[in-house]
């Protein structure tokens, strides 16, 4: 299994209100895959358990990751690492996951789906995918369409917002009606609702579809269980099979998990 490194802050700005970017030089990139996450540990000690961050970009030439993360509060180990500045050392590990399988994708009409604070995973996997029509739908909660322009350059963008200041009102299934928009693979990012809604509409519709958990994740390395989801496999002994998030996934075939 992977070993706690130090990483080294490059830089870290700050996207939009509670968003943060913070780029950092790890060993990590070598092998990082789009989908993938880095856990984060606090420096002071405060925090026994690492925080996963989805990793947003991979810079393989500079060996650096970038990670846009959302503060959760006051006191959280986010709120440390926004702290942090260029120069700033930080123990890591990573990078953890299993990741979006990109072959599947291969020749295909596609969906790239993040709402909230799963848009940030999108960016990096807009880059790296090879298929057929690249069709980027995100979700945002208002007019800070963070990453917006970096999207707008790896694909065809369409943006909806819970308070309809851009793009569609509401969140990203209503994006697609609106547009009517369709594809043969679905990739996607976000909240439990959200997924929800997309894998109900990829079973209706007979759509390949990947979904990422990482919002089910806490510590990231498989110390907490508190990601413990339900899967469809069931043994000899009709005993259900459970899998970790963070270990197993986070990215799972919707079919397989019950959310
Ligand atoms: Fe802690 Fe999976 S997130 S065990």
């Amino acid at each position: 299994s992977r070993k706690k490194e130090m990483a080294t802050v490059l830089s870290q700005e700050m996207l939009a209100e509670g968003i943060f970017s913070l780029w950092l030089e790890t060993s990590a990139a070598a092998e990082a895959k789009p989908g993938q996450f880095l856990s984060i540990y606090t420096n002071d000690g405060t925090k026994l358990l690492p925080r996963p961050i989805s990793i947003c970009e991979i810079d393989k030439e500079k060996g650096a990751l970038r990670m846009v993360y959302r503060v959760t509060g006051e006191k959280t180990g986010t709120k440390q690492f926004s702290e942090l500045k260029a120069g700033d050392q930080i123990p890591v590990i990573g990078p953890m996951g299993n990741g979006f399988p990109l072959e599947e994708a291969k020749g295909k009409k596609t969906f790239l789906m993040g709402g909230g604070i799963g848009v940030p995973p999108i960016l990096e996997l807009a880059r790296e995918v090879d298929c057929a029509e690249k069709q980027i739908v995100v979700g945002y909660r208002d007019a800070h369409t963070f990453l917006k322009e970096e999207f707008e350059q790896n694909g065809k963008l369409y943006i909806a917002t819970e308070d309809g200041s851009v793009g569609t009102k509401g969140n990203v299934m209503d994006a697609i009606r609106e547009q009517a928009l369709d594809a043969e693979v679905i990739f996607a990012c976000g909240p439990m609702t959200m997924l929800r809604a997309i894998k109900a509409y990829a079973e209706e519709n007979g759509i390949l579809c990947y979904i990422s958990l990482e919002e089910r994740m806490a510590c990231g390395i498989g110390a907490c269980l508190g990601c413990v989801c339900k899967t469809k496999e069931v043994d000899a002994h009709s005993n259900v099979h459970n899998k970790r998030v963070c270990k197993d996934g986070p990215v799972f075939l919707s079919t397989e998990v019950e959310i």
